[in-house]
Formats: structure tokens, sequence, C-alpha cells
């Protein structure tokens, strides 16, 4: 996958697979799969060091996680996330920012909202890298928006939400994530654009989905929104797998003759 390839998926209709993934040994499996590309989210925040919201994420830590990712999958296509305010204080910081997540392994940018990021999008795309912009709930405005909610209701806000897409794609963003906006919404933007649009709680009619990995491998038992199908009951198999593992070693059955050397 390259960029090109997301401009051809949308031309074709073939449906684009993004999944959310932190860490070299999922990485790894993901590699293993068919999925089209990887996000490093600065959900990570949330879902790997138990933050409240992505917020206290900074720029080290993504370059060290979107690093790992990359040593656990050499060839796929990998989109680091730009964290909060890390592209806000001017293009110098910025782009010294984006330097960071390139040059860990990632092949492309993040950014989250339209309102006072054109010019910038623009400038890393003239510098040759491919930026995918973030429209919707942008969790990084959080406290701005009221809460984690949906985006986009309304005709005003719809209407708005399409105009920021526009500008977004002509500023040179290479597709679009749209996040937690209703249905249809989504499917006007998505038929708007010229670029693919990346739906995660935006309904079937967009050109690709985002879920983060922990989600749809059910091991996140304390969120399950509306928009969230699990393909595994990964908390109940891997804490049964513990409680087998302490029972083995509690009552001697572990390790046996064969995993013992002589
Ligand atoms: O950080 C993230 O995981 C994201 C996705 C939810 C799109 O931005």
């Amino acid at each position: 996958m390259n960029v090109q390839d997301f401009q051809k998926k949308k031309h074709d209709a073939v449906p684009i697979s993004m999944v959310t993934c932190y860490d070299s040994w999922s990485a790894a499996l993901i590699a293993e799969t068919e999925i089209d590309c990887v996000l490093v989210g600065d959900s990570l925040a949330m879902v790997m060091y138990g933050h409240d919201s992505t917020l206290p994420v900074s720029v080290q830590t993504m370059a060290a996680h979107t690093a790992a990712v990359r040593r656990g999958m050499p060839e796929k296509f990998i989109i680091g996330d730009l964290p909060f305010l890390s592209y806000r204080k001017g293009v110098e910081v910025a782009m010294s920012n984006v330097g960071k997540l390139m040059s860990a392994g990632a092949n492309a940018v993040k950014l989250e909202g339209a309102a006072g990021n054109l010019e910038l999008v623009h400038h890393i795309v003239e510098s040759g890298v491919p930026v995918m912009g973030h429209l919707g709930l942008t969790p990084q405005s959080v406290h701005q928006l009221g809460g984690f909610k949906v985006q986009g209701r309304g005709e005003q806000a719809a209407d708005k939400l399409k105009k920021q897409a526009l500008e977004l794609e002509r500023a040179g963003c290479f597709a679009l994530v749209l996040e937690a906006v209703p249905a249809e919404v989504a499917a006007d933007v998505t038929q708007a654009l010229g670029i693919p649009t990346i739906g995660i709680g935006a309904g079937p009619d967009v050109d690709g989905q985002v879920l983060v990995l922990q989600d749809l491998l059910g091991v996140n038992t304390s969120f399950r929104p509306k928009f969230v199908r699990t393909w595994m009951d990964g908390s109940t198999l891997i804490r049964d797998a513990l409680q087998a593992y302490h029972r083995d070693v509690t009552s001697g059955q572990f390790p046996n003759g064969q995993e013992s050397y002589r």
C-alpha cells in the first residue's frame, strides 16, 4: 500500500482496512494479514497508558511506539499520529515533530482538525510527507467539544464538516478520518471528496474503516461504544490463559519434564 493505492482503492470502490497498532508484537501479527495500513494513534495514551484522554502523550512517546511498530512490520504503510499541540506551535516545531515520526518509520502523518491547519498541511505535503486529516470527533479537542460526542449533527454542523473536509483535500491531504459522525453526513462528505474517507463510527458509506486493535479483539472491556464490533472475546481468552498458568504453577504441573533442561 502506498499513497497512490489509497486513491486507486477509492476509484475502484475497494474498501480500505486500517487498524491502530502501538507495539512490535501485535505489528508482527498484523503484518501477516491483508490489512491495508496501520495507524500508530495517539489513542495509545488511553489504551496503553491508562489516561482518560489523548492529551498527555508526547511526540517522543509517539515516535518510540512508531519505531516499535515499524520493527514488527517492515513493509506495511504506517501513519504516525501527531499528538496534542505538537503541530500548533509554529511551522518549525511542527516540522521537527513530523521529522521525528518519519525518522521513526512512519510513511505519513495524521493531524486533527482543519481550522488553522491548512497552510501547515500544505507545507508538510510540499515537503514530501503525506498527510491524513481527521474530522468529526477530534479527541484532542475533547475539552472544546465538551466530551467524546457525535459530531456533525444538524444541517449547519454537517455543512461545516463538509466544508472543512474539502479544505483539507485542497490543502493536500491524501485521506481523511471521519470519527463519530452520522452515517448520512459521512456518506455525503465521502461523495463530495476525491480522496478516500476512513470511518470510525461513521457508518458504512465511507471508503474504509479504522478501529482500535484492542477494541476489535475484545480486550478492552471498559470501552464498548455502539460502533465497535468485536471479532474475538480477547479479555476472556487472555484471562482464562493467565488463570490456567497460575493454576499450573501453583499445583506444580508447570514445568513438566519436557519443559525442563536435562
Ligand atoms: O488515535 C487514534 O487511534 C485515532 C483513530 C481513532 C482514528 O485517531
